[in-house]
């Protein structure tokens, strides 16, 4: 069990001026902000992030929005980031999402859903380290 987790903020609530909101909610819930970026992924790149998803009806349509606008990614800590983090988020889809949740409050639909969280330390590892450099993680 680690203690990091990785999050992206996605194009949707990017746009739509959620950044501040989101953040408040993650260090209101007791995570420490490791490292964060504002960026833009290619769709190269969000094609690369996603690649576990390639066989999936969604993947294209998933690479075309994570590369239309800008993203902040970012690495957090807490005691048991990965579950912690996605019970803060709530369920991918937004219609099954728990009140008091990131996508409850914030997702418009399954592909457009505010955040993205790691779904294991190892990917949470993976994934942070697409982002960010050694010295940045430190
Ligand atoms: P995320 O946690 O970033 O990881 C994979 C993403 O694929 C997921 O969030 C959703 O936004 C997206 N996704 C999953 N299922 C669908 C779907 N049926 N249609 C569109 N996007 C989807």
């Amino acid at each position: 069990m680690s203690n990091r987790t990785f999050t992206m903020i996605k194009p949707d609530a990017v746009a739509n001026g959620h950044i501040g909101g989101i953040l408040n909610m993650i260090t209101e819930a007791g995570f420490r902000i490791v490292a964060m970026k504002m960026t833009r992924l290619s769709g190269e790149k969000a094609g690369e992030f996603y690649a576990v998803h390639k066989e999936r009806p969604f993947y294209g349509e998933l690479v075309e929005f994570m590369s239309s606008g800008h993203i902040v990614a970012a690495i957090l800590e807490k005691d048991n980031a990965v579950e912690a983090f996605r019970n803060l988020i709530g369920a991918t889809n937004p219609a099954n999402a728990a009140e008091g949740t990131i996508r409850k409050k914030y997702a418009e639909s399954i592909g457009r859903n505010a955040v993205h969280g790691s779904d294991s330390d190892e990917n949470a590892e993976i994934e942070g380290n697409f982002f960010f450099s050694g010295l940045e993680k430190f």
